[in-house]
């Protein structure tokens, strides 16, 4: 999977053995579990618990923020909620006019909760938690609340694990060695996955096969199917030393707009410390061109781009036919939605590449949970030695902190 066209590469050198280096080192760090996460995921548990909830819940509403909440939101908003029972998401902001939405959905149906912090103290996620515990507390009492109750958080430490075990929640462990916005296919995204009907197998399967590319091949020329995540962080990291300091995640699917997010998210954390770092965008095409393709053409040329592309995509429909050529599209009619999609997608990367950006093709078979597993794996193990070759630690980030001590310090005094 997974192959990059670089459309400039001749004008690049590639540092490849440096990046070998910096795989190495990962390897070997304390935070690199997500590289074989598969081997720890508790999945016969995890489809039992999904079984639990899906027989007695119409919602399933999942509690969290960053990366305890983009990577399996971006996998079900791709692929869509398969199961009778919905998952829904809330103490990812502040807004109570988003948590008074939630609460008016699920307080005439039965409900379960699956509150997921790795520290258990994230401020986001705690308060949704106790107003939605409340809630269900007035509805169902204390022991029906206690089996519909699913905690995923740290394996020892953390209030949410005390909380758990004090009252008998179901719980589910966040292995140490796989930071939140490294976790999404660890048992933080799997549970609300398997609510939702997808195969988490498949999805596992993807990225185990995805990780075979790494050392695949000594063969690491820049167009080769082999090692692409390799090529991609040393490419990427070349272009930000040479004044392209932005890159746009792109892609023609709109039900990719939350895996854009996640995207950000791990990029943007992972890489924007010290002064260093992409800022990472999105855009959605074929919408955004109506609103920032203008800029993409021509605006400041600091900006490169990295399409998702499938080789498969149809939903089945088709431009119809008319009698008269009203519209001067007759020389459509008959042809799918999906080629003209392809054909607007070939057209924008060469649009794009005239004016100047250097374009990234990362390339899946169809958007299926196999090829999602092994775009996140992809982009997970190219952002750790992206962030590496930059110089900075992949998986901390002591910068979000700051608004947190502000926001303490005000409520407390206040
Ligand atoms: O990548 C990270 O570690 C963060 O984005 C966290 O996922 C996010 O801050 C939520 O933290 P927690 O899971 O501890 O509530």
């Amino acid at each position: 999977m997974a192959m990059i066209k670089f459309l400039t590469d001749e004008d690049f050198a590639i540092d490849i053995g440096a990046a070998k280096r910096m795989l190495a080192e990962i390897k070997t760090d304390p935070m690199s579990g997500w590289l074989n996460v598969w081997e720890t995921v508790e999945s016969d548990k995890i489809q039992s618990y999904a079984k639990s909830v899906q027989e007695n819940s119409d919602f399933l509403v999942c509690i969290g923020i960053g990366g305890s909440y983009l990577g399996h939101r971006a996998i079900i908003e791709a692929l869509g909620n398969k199961s009778k029972t919905k998952v829904l998401y809330a103490g990812n902001s502040l807004s109570d006019f988003e948590l008074n939405n939630i609460i008016s959905t699920i307080k005439n149906h039965d409900f379960s909760l699956n509150v997921i912090s790795k520290s258990g103290t994230t401020f986001e996620p705690a308060i949704a938690f106790r107003i939605l515990k409340k809630l269900m507390l007035e509805k169902y009492g204390p022991e029906e609340t206690a089996r519909r109750i699913f905690v995923t958080t740290d394996s020892s430490s953390g209030v949410l694990r005390k909380e758990a075990e004090r009252n008998g929640y179901t719980s589910l462990e966040i292995p140490d060695s796989v930071g939140g916005r490294y976790s999404v296919l660890s048992n933080v995204g799997l549970l609300p996955l398997a609510v939702a009907g997808l195969n988490i197998k498949e999805l596992l399967e993807g990225a185990r096969v995805e990780s075979e590319n790494i050392d695949a091949s000594e063969d690491l020329s820049v167009n080769k199917n082999s090692a692409a995540a390799l090529r991609y962080a040393v490419i990427r990291t070349i272009l930000a030393q040479n004044t392209f300091d932005v890159e746009v995640l792109a892609t023609f699917e709109p039900r990719l707009r939350y895996f854009t997010e996640w995207w950000k998210q791990l990029f943007g954390e992972s890489e924007g410390k010290n002064e260093q770092g992409i800022f990472p965008a999105a855009t959605v095409y074929s919408t955004d061109l109506h609103s920032l393709g203008q800029y993409l053409q021509e605006g400041r040329r600091n900006i490169f781009e990295t399409f998702i592309c499938f080789d498969k995509n149809s939903g089945g429909l088709s431009v119809p036919e008319f009698s008269d050529d009203f519209d001067g599209l007759k020389y459509l009619e008959g042809r799918s939605l999906s080629e003209i999609s392809k054909k607007a997608e070939t057209a924008t990367i060469e649009a794009h590449r005239s004016g100047a950006i250097p374009v990234f093709e990362v390339v899946a078979p169809d958007l299926s949970e196999k090829s999602l597993g092994a775009l996140i794996y992809f982009f997970e193990l190219a952002c750790a030695i992206s962030a590496k070759l930059q110089g900075v630690n992949p998986f901390d980030q002591p910068g979000v902190e700051r608004y947190k001590e502000n926001m303490s310090y005000l409520l407390k005094k206040s």
